[in-house]
């Protein structure tokens, strides 16, 4: 991987300000989104907690949850991520200052705007793409400017290889490109309601829709954050990746797999029976690439395994990495069309959302902030013991989560599914919701861990940052002297 070429001072080198920026906005972004997410959490299980205040009911909070997390937090944290690795790996400044500012300040101002509009009640009523159409075109200019950005650092490198890291990145911003337009071509109604409607209908619709949101999950929650894997684990084992060749194997697989198995999300609905087998037989074979992929990651580690003994950010990355191989195996389960007549609807889909979320793109997330941010700010963390303890109480958290969403999910299956003697159904409904209460605590209380742990380490980077500015003002006295 590269080192800095010229004798430049690195910050006129590279453009680490940008990286900077979004660091810290996927620290506030992450503790925001979580903090909503236990409050969600919460008033799914004590629902006087809606406070019959229509601006912070469960329906319009949810997808703030979802938005400040996933774009929020782990969008900035791609931002960020993808600007340092492709100027440090091409050992090229980014294309421009100006536009990737304004990458900065236009995603920002998307996020907020989405969740202020989901709390007022504007939604398009699409998954992942609540946002009306004022702010899609918003997100369209940002993203076209990212790739721009992205393709023309590329193209100014000074290494003639483009490493396997790049690729990643760039398939998640070409495919989130594509899957954002196609899935909100909508009619606009009204400029001040900011109503629209989709192009599609019905079953066409649907398919559309899943389409976005399983490669939402492929492109951004998978494949750019193991752009960020095949760069961080590496840099922080100081050992090269464990197969190169498997590496490319693993993208090409990746990238071609995905795109088919989005309707796996709709299984026993009004779609033809062959699209739900095709998108189950291809979610199966996704499972070969994303284990060698995890199988690569972990590797990387060979004959440097002591580190995990002292290293509290190589637990974290490896961590993630066996929640990656985790999820990467439940969701091919799932994808079973009986599997899924069991599984759909209930908790257990929220279970394996989350080993994914937290287990997998929010620990690899933390471990490669904590390596980043001391070389942001020329420094060294401020606290290995907060790491540690922030490694532990995610663990715990992410633990309690998911076990409690099994739990409960696989419970509502089976009374739902369950007949008396004279075939009537043998369960009201509320009786299945009253038997996940105890598990909606377990699970509000998993996610209060998993928040206290995030809050950690925004102190941590917080004390890490001015203790950064400090030794730097200390070096430049003498010199001003
Ligand atoms: C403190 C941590 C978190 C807590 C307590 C939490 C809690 C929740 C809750 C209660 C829901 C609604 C579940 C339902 O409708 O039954 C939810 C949905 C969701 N959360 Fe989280 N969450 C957390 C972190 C995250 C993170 C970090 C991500 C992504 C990176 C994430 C992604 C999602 C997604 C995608 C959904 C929608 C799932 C679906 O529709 O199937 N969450 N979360
Ligand atoms: C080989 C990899 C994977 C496959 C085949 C897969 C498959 C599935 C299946 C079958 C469902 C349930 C659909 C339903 O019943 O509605 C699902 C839901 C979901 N999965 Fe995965 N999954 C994989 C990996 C992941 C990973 C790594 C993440 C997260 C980072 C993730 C995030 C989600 C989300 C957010 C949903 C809920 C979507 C929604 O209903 O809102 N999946 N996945």
């Amino acid at each position: 991987m590269a080192t800095a070429a010229t004798s430049a001072p690195i910050n006129e080198q590279y453009n680490y300000d940008i990286v900077r920026k979004f660091t810290i906005m996927t620290l506030v972004w992450g503790a925001i989104g979580m903090f909503v997410g236990v409050y969600i959490a919460s008033e799914l299980a004590f629902p006087f907690l809606n406070f019959d205040n229509p601006y912070i009911t469960f329906g319009r909070l949810r997808p703030v949850h979802t938005g400040a997390v996933i774009f929020g937090f782990g969008g900035s944290a791609l931002f960020a991520t993808s600007y340092y690795v492709v100027q440090r790996t091409c050992q090229a400044r980014l294309l421009s200052d100006g536009m990737a500012s304004f990458t900065f300040w236009g995603w920002q101002t998307v996020i907020v705007c989405a969740a202020l509009g989901n709390m007022m009640g504007y939604s398009q009523g699409r998954e992942y793409a609540e946002m009306e159409w004022p702010i899609d075109l918003l997100i369209l200019v940002v993203w076209v400017t990212y790739l721009i950005i992205f393709v023309g650092t590329l193209m100014k490198r000074k290494q003639p290889h483009i490493y396997v890291a790049n690729w990643f990145y760039l398939a998640f911003i070409l495919a989130t490109a594509l899957l954002h337009v196609f899935n909100n071509l909508s009619v606009p109604v009204e400029l001040f309601s900011m109503k629209s409607y989709s192009l599609f209908s019905g079953a066409q619709d649907a398919m559309t829709q899943w389409w976005y949101g399983h490669n939402a999950v492929g492109f951004f929650l998978t494949a750019a954050f193991l752009g960020m894997m095949y760069y961080f684990v590496p840099k922080q084992a100081g050992r090269p990746v464990y197969s190169y060749r498997l590496s490319i194997i693993h993208f090409w697989a990746i990238i071609f797999l995905y795109m088919w198995a989005g309707s796996h999300h709709l299984h026993w609905t009004a779609i033809p029976d062959w699209t739900s087998t095709l998108a189950a037989t291809f979610s199966i074979m996704l499972l070969l690439p994303s284990w060698g992929g995890m199988i690569n990651g972990i590797l990387t580690l060979s004959g440097a395994w002591d580190k995990l003994r002292t290293d509290p950010i190589m637990r974290f990355l490896i961590v993630a990495l066996s929640f990656y191989g985790m999820s990467t195996f439940e969701g091919p389960m799932m994808s079973l069309k009986d599997v899924n007549a069991l599984s759909h609807y209930t908790d257990w889909t929220i279970g394996h959302v989350h080993s994914g979320a937290l287990g997998w793109v929010a620990m690899i997330t933390f471990g490669s902030l904590y390596h980043l941010v001391p070389r942001l700010w020329n420094t060294q963390m401020f606290s290995l013991r907060l790491i540690n303890v922030h490694f532990w109480l995610a663990t715990i958290g992410v633990l309690l989560y998911i076990t409690a969403m099994w739990i409960s999910g696989i419970m509502q299956g089976l009374m739902w599914r369950a007949f008396d003697d004279y075939g009537n159904l043998q369960y009201a409904f509320v009786e299945s919701v009253a038997a996940a209460h105890p598990f909606y605590i377990m699970r509000a209380v998993g996610g209060a861990f998993f928040l206290a742990g995030m809050i950690l380490m925004c102190y941590n980077v917080y004390r890490t940052i001015r203790q950064g500015s400090t030794e730097t003002q200390a070096e430049l006295a003498p010199a001003a002297a």
